[in-house]
């Protein structure tokens, strides 16, 4: 918590904005690993929503390449924030398919860091991977699918690809 509010104090120094809050801050949170650039930013949101605050800044959804990629953020994230929110990637498949996208990249997802007893496609409806970045809060890996019209993670987002 404390080297929460030491980085996201920083933001707000240059940003004059109202009061802090994790949750409900329209305030970004940018940084690297290695050549990727990625932002978090603290607006509840559902999946559409997250992609289009993305795209407000020339961003998109995170796209998760390899398991290296998913631990060095997992590593990142326990280092920057501690936050219980999960997280929205671009990761979503069309109902009843098995076949996951990054759809920031429109490439299928080959590499999967689901959590325990994840995905369940919960009442048939969850089409959307959010990722935690709080391990204490869940087994194992990494992700969950969940229903994408609900606001209850955060934008991950990545610079925009080229293409
Ligand atoms: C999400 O919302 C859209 C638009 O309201 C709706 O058509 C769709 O059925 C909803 N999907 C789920 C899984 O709730």
């Amino acid at each position: 918590m404390h080297s929460l509010l030491a980085i996201w104090s920083v933001f707000i120094c240059f940003t004059a904005t109202n009061a802090f809050a994790i949750n409900g801050a329209s305030l970004w949170l940018d940084f690297e690993i290695g050549e990727k650039s990625y932002s978090i930013n603290g607006v509840l949101s559902n999946f559409e929503q997250a992609g289009n605050l993305c795209k407000g800044r020339n961003q998109q959804l995170v796209a998760i390449e390899s398991l290296d990629e998913n631990n060095n953020i997992m590593k990142e994230l326990k280092k920057l924030v501690d936050v219980s929110t999960e997280l929205w990637t671009s990761g979503s498949k069309q109902a009843n398919s098995n076949k996951w996208i990054w759809s920031s990249t429109n490439e299928e997802i080959t590499d999967f860091d689901w959590g325990t007893g994840e995905p369940n496609n919960k009442d048939g409806v969850e089409n959307c991977i959010v990722f935690y970045p709080n391990t204490d809060l869940y087994f194992e890996g990494s992700w969950a699918d969940i229903n994408c019209n609900l606001s209850v993670a955060l934008p991950f987002c990545q610079k925009a690809s080229k293409n």
